[in-house]
């Protein structure tokens, strides 16, 4: 995870390499697909597919988060199983370590599982009520047939201990415990065999909001002493911007921006970020009270059954001109370390983009119903004295301190 620039909550260097330094992705996923298909009658003949994930193309780091956003049903969570190959894909490439692991069968995928990992958004579903915890952490041990040194109940006791438990509740059932400690157990099983990709799924929008900070704060301390690569699904804008070194922007099944944290938040190029973005409230104590416009989304988000022509968020986009009726956009490094799919990024003055039209190229008329797609309201603060910071970065994340704060990022949540 990042870096955070709040005093309370400074972590040290990461000791493992660091994301910028690495020249080898440890994750590498290149036009992966995944169709569903739909199956109609007595025959179950395919008529359709939802696209969920329709040809993406990122890589991850070794020691780094990467957060991934966008709105319900946008593919997140299947792009999360496919990395984790516990979907198959439609098509695609998903290389691990430089190795193509895209269609390994069971035992190809065997090695595979200890160094990839998944934590799950359901921390009631996804523990087996009918077993202790000694036996739901200690299971990847024997799913892999592994015996850690010292036995398996040291070693469970000593990740339980890790993750901020009491080794001594080895014995105890899931529903002993709060939501919290249960996505406490969740992640102490998914680092029992030392792995070296975690993918998140959503880890705190099911807890309670006191609790959020806690489960953020650990994952955070589990990178820095373990050297682990995030990849964190979530809705909530201020829980990425706090978890993430870069984010990936999702629409219907694409990435439409891919860009280091800061350059996002700061200047977002696709109008769909910033659209996102524009509901956070703005972080910084010298900006409060600075004007501040939040741009509401009209209509619904488009089937992924049949998603638009073009750029897929034509349909909803203030910005849509003919082209991007019937020209999908590509995803292009316009500046560096920031990839933007968009016929008219948004541009920042100072900076020239590269090989695309500046925003909205002349000549180039907006459509008129891409004048009624979204309504611009006034979101500027009546004052400063009733905003509070709004992320466990913003809030100091001390844990007591944190209720108040994550309460408030609830209009940052998508
Ligand atoms: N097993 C499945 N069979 C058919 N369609 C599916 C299946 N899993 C997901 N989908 C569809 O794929 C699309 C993407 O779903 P996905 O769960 O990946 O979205 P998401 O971005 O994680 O959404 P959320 O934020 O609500 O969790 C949705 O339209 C969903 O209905
Ligand atoms: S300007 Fe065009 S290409 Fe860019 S997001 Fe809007 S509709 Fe898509
Ligand atoms: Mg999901």
């Amino acid at each position: 995870m990042s870096e955070t620039k709040d005093p309370e909550m400074t972590i040290p260097e990461q000791a493992n390499s660091s994301a910028s330094s690495s020249p080898e992705p440890l994750l590498r996923v290149t036009g992966l697909v995944k169709h569903f298909p739909i199956k109609k009658g007595l025959l179950q003949r395919q008529t359709g597919a939802v696209k969920a994930v329709d040809g993406i193309d990122f890589e991850v780091r070794p020691g780094e988060t990467l957060g991934v956003v966008g709105e319900s049903g946008c593919g997140k969570s299947t792009m999360g199983r496919l990395i984790t190959r516990l979907l198959e894909p439609t098509g695609g490439k998903i290389e691990f370590e430089g190795k193509d692991i895209t269609h390994l069968g069971v035992s190809g995928m065997r090695p595979l599982r200890r160094d990839v990992q998944m934590i799950f958004q359901d921390p009631y579903g996804s523990l087996n009520p009918r077993h202790t915890v000694g036996s739901i952490v200690s299971a990847p041990f024997k799913l892999q047939g592994v015996e850690p040194e010292g036995g398996v109940k040291k070693e469970v006791q000593r990740l339980l201990g890790l993750v901020g438990l009491n080794p001594e509740h080895y014995n105890r059932y899931p529903h002993e415990f709060s939501g919290g400690q249960r996505q406490r157990i969740g992640i102490a099983r998914a680092l029992a065999l030392k792995p070296k990709l975690v993918v998140a799924d959503e880890p705190v929008s099911a807890l309670d909001v006191s609790v959020q900070a806690q489960v953020v704060n650990l994952m955070d301390d589990l990178q820095q002493e373990l050297g682990l690569t995030y990849v964190i699904i979530a809705h909530d804008l201020s829980v990425i911007r706090h978890v993430s070194d870069r984010i990936a922007v999702m629409y219907l099944g694409k990435i439409v921006e891919l860009a280091d944290r800061d350059s996002l938040y700061e200047s977002p190029m696709h109008p769909y970020t910033k659209a996102l973005l524009s509901a956070v409230p703005v972080p910084d104590p010298r900006r409060r009270g600075a004007k501040s416009d939040r741009i509401l989304l009209k209509g619904d988000v488009p089937s992924p059954i049949s998603p638009p022509s073009g750029c897929r968020f034509h349909t909803r986009c203030w910005k849509a001109t003919e082209v991007c009726k019937t020209q999908e956009p590509p995803l292009l490094t316009l500046r560096t370390g920031h990839q933007v799919a968009c016929h008219h990024p948004e541009s920042v003055s100072d900076v020239p983009l590269r090989g695309v039209a500046p925003d909205q190229a002349p000549g180039e008329a907006v459509l008129p119903e891409a004048r009624e797609s979204v309504e611009v309201v006034d979101a500027t603060p009546k004052s400063p004295a009733v905003t509070k910071a709004e992320s466990p970065a913003e809030a100091g994340a001390s844990e007591d301190s944190a209720e108040g704060d994550i309460q408030d990022s609830n209009p940052s949540s998508i």
